[in-house]
Formats: structure tokens, C-alpha cells, sequence
């Protein structure tokens, strides 16, 4: 992008300022900044003002799930149709590793943590190894991993110098999401240099545009791919191309599938399944009211009983009409270091400002039907998003070795 460009771009988003420090630049660090404000998405910036209109969410009603007494009954006809797609190499996988991974405090990809306590056990190679179950299919399957801007390189050189813990390289694929920039709550932009904006990945949500954007979406169309299992990376538990969940979703005709739990109190930090008006959809724990929180079926259970664990089976024609119509945004409230007016860094201790992020759990409701799919929390569900406490280091390593697995 030239100067000329980049200065064009800015006086229409109504942020010039980024260019203030552009003349005492190096000719390297001149280069850095317009190689970042082309990369940057400017446009989220005016969804702002209309914050209060974005968070608002339609009628919720409950959606059940099939739960894990149902599923059991029919496990042995799940199973063949799910493995009798995988070794027709119908089913890929997404791993979204594009995450700051800011809870956890590592500087380096999540998926490199190491939880081990007697040798070394990594983030990735957990998923990895679970991955491989694939192999009882006698077949190997495709995985996309997304990174960022930020994370891509160590990625990249972290899973090349493990051999990618046993699975086979010509199978994985890389592609880099895009990224967003930061505000504070007026919206203008900060740098975190002056040869640098604040920007960070743009959500969970960019995943499918930018596998298209990534040429990525080829390779899934030329192979014949019709399902995308998308995953987080931080349960150590969890369970891709799980052919018991292919074959449900299937068997059922929905056009997506989510893996889910049982709550394990109501006010777990879960998304939970839904319908909102008519649709199948998420809510996330912070906008579930206590009113849908205290809400029973006719069974007398909770009516929102069913987290979301971000394990989720898409099917790619569906996938393909959801590509022109936009996920909404998420304008959430966070800490951004950032450079003052005087040219110091500052690293705030409480919010000031605002990031734009879109999420994969609204591509749920872009689908016509969703199965709820019940797994049991204690084989598939160990997330690691902090050190220590609820959804940590310490839990997930509880849960590994319940599981038999040695750290
Ligand atoms: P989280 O919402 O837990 O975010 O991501 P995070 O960035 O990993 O952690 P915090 O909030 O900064 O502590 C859930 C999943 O979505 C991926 C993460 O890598 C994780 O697998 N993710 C998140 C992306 O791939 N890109 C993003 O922009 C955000």
C-alpha cells in the first residue's frame, strides 16, 4: 500500500491520527505501518454507534438436545454413517489457534503450553494425539489450522519441529485470520507504536472468509469435503471427527451439529443451546437472564440445561450461503496497552476501550437446524483458559489424569 493509499483509507475511516509519527519514521518502520493499516479492518469501527442495537438477541426459546441416553441407543448405526464418511474423505477439521491466549498469560501460542508435570505434554500435541483416533477409520482426514498475524510463525515452527506429534504433514493446513483493530470507547483507534496499531485477531468467527480468502476453501472443494468439524484449541479433551457426532447430525438431516454438556451449575460460563426466534442459536452466559436461567422444561430440568463447548460440525453448502451475509460484531470491553500522546507505552490495569470480534457460535444461527449433541463432560470437556481456578492449567491436568492420560 502506498502513502497516498494508506492516507485515502484513513480520512475515510475518521482515523488520520495513526499517521502522526509517519514522517520521523525509519524507511523499515514506514513500511510496517502501511503493511499494517492495509491488513486492518477499519470498518468495524463504525459499528459503534450502534452497539445497543448489535447486543440485542430475539425471542429465546429451548432447543432440546440428544442426550446421551438417546445417542447410546443408537450408537452402533451413528458410528457407521460417521465412519463411512470419513473414509470417503468427507469430513475435515478446523482448529481456531488464532487466539491471544490473554487469560492464560503465555506469550506464546496457546497450543504450545506445556501441562506436563513429569515430561513434557503440549496443548497441541493433546489435540494431535486425539486426532489420530481418526486412524480406527483406517483413513486421515484434513485439518486447517487457523492462526494470526501474531501467533502464525511460532505455530508453524512449533508443530514442524515435533513432527506434528505423529500426524501426517501433507494433511495440515495453515491459513492466518485476519485482524481487527482497537479503540478506546469514542473509537479511535490506539497504536501500540508509532510504527504499529493496536490491532488484534478478529474473533473465532472469521475462520470461513478467511479460508476463502486464504485459498484454503480450494483445496476443501477439491477434496470433496462436506463437513468441517471446527474445535477450539484449548480443551485437552476433546474429541474431532468423532464419528458417533458425524453420523447423528446426519442421521438427523440437520445441516450442523454442537457438541454440548450438561451445565454444571447455572451460572456456568457456557453459551447455551437455543432457539432465537425460531432459529437455532447460542446465548452466551452473560446475556442469559436469571429469568432463562431459573426457566424449567416440562421435565422439571433446567430449559437451558446444555452448554456449548465449541466443538462444532458445519456443513459446507450450507457454509457456502452463509459467506455473503455478515456475523455480527462483538464490541467487547478490554485492557489495551497502548502508546500516549507523549510516545510511552502504558499497560492499563482495567479496561480502556474496546476490541471488534465476531464469533463462530453466531454462524449457529445463520443454520436452518442444529442438533444439540450431549457428551459427558468428564471424557471431552477440559478447557484451559487460565493458570489456575475454574477452566485452568490445574483443572484440565485433574481431568487428563482421570482419563489415564500421564503428564
Ligand atoms: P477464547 O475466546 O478463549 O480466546 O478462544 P483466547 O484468545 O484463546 O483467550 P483469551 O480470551 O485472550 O484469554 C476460544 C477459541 O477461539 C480461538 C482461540 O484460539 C480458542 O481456540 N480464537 C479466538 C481464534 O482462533 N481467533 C480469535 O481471534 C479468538
Amino acid at each position: 500500500m502506498t502513502y497516498q493509499e494508506a492516507c485515502k483509507k484513513l480520512e475515510e475511516a475518521g482515523q488520520f491520527h495513526v499517521l502522526k509519527h509517519y514522517d520521523s519514521l525509519t524507511e523499515k518502520q514506514k513500511k510496517n505501518l502501511l503493511a499494517d493499516i492495509e491488513l486492518t479492518d477499519f470498518t468495524v469501527l463504525s459499528y459503534l454507534e450502534k452497539r445497543e442495537e448489535l447486543m440485542k438477541k430475539g425471542v429465546i426459546t429451548p432447543l432440546a438436545a440428544m442426550e446421551i441416553s438417546e445417542i447410546e441407543k443408537s450408537r452402533d448405526w451413528f458410528e457407521e454413517l460417521g465412519y463411512r464418511a470419513i473414509r470417503q474423505g468427507k469430513v475435515g477439521t478446523v482448529l481456531l489457534a488464532g487466539g491471544m491466549g490473554t487469560r492464560l498469560g503465555s506469550e506464546e501460542p496457546k497450543g504450545m503450553y506445556d501441562i506436563g508435570l513429569t515430561k513434557p505434554v503440549y496443548i497441541f500435541e493433546r489435540i494431535l494425539s486425539n486426532l489420530l483416533d481418526v486412524r480406527k477409520a483406517s483413513a486421515w482426514i484434513h485439518l486447517f489450522i487457523m492462526t494470526s498475524d501474531k501467533n502464525h510463525d511460532a505455530t508453524v515452527a512449533f508443530l514442524a519441529a515435533h513432527d506434528y506429534f505423529g500426524y501426517k504433514p501433507g494433511y495440515i493446513h495453515f491459513f492466518r485470520q485476519e485482524m481487527a483493530p482497537a479503540s478506546d470507547y469514542s473509537g479511535r483507534v490506539y497504536m501500540e507504536g508509532p510504527d504499529k496499531i493496536a490491532n488484534s485477531p478478529n474473533g473465532n468467527g472469521g475462520w470461513y472468509s478467511s479460508m476463502a480468502n486464504g485459498k484454503i476453501l480450494e483445496i476443501v472443494k477439491n477434496r470433496g469435503i462436506e463437513w468441517l468439524n471446527v474445535f477450539a484449541v484449548d480443551n485437552v479433551l476433546q474429541r474431532m471427527a468423532d464419528p458417533c457426532f458425524v453420523g447423528a447430525t446426519i442421521a438427523r438431516g440437520c445441516s450442523c451439529g454442537a457438541k454440548v454438556v450438561k451445565k454444571n451449575a447455572p451460572d456456568e460460563k457456557v453459551g447455551v443451546m437455543c432457539l432465537e426466534d425460531g432459529r437455532p442459536s447460542i446465548v452466551e452466559y452473560y446475556d442469559l437472564t436469571d429469568e432463562l436461567m431459573n426457566a424449567k422444561n416440562e421435565k422439571g430440568e433446567p430449559a437451558y440445561y446444555f452448554g456449548a463447548i465449541l466443538n462444532y460440525l458445519f456443513e459446507v453448502r450450507a457454509l457456502e450461503e452463509t459467506i455473503s451475509r455478515k456475523l455480527p460484531l462483538h464490541i467487547v470491553e478490554k485492557k489495551i496497552p497502548y502508546m500516549d500522546d507523549n510516545g510511552n507505552f502504558v499497560k492499563p490495569d482495567k479496561p480502556n476501550g474496546y476490541k471488534y470480534e465476531t464469533l463462530v457460535l453466531d454462524m449457529v444461527h445463520m443454520m436452518d437446524s442444529c442438533l444439540p449433541f450431549e457428551v459427558d463432560r468428564h471424557y471431552e470437556f477440559a478447557p484451559i483458559k487460565n493458570m489456575t481456578g475454574i477452566d485452568s492449567v490445574e483443572t484440565a491436568r485433574v481431568l487428563c489424569q482421570e482419563n489415564g492420560i500421564e503428564l
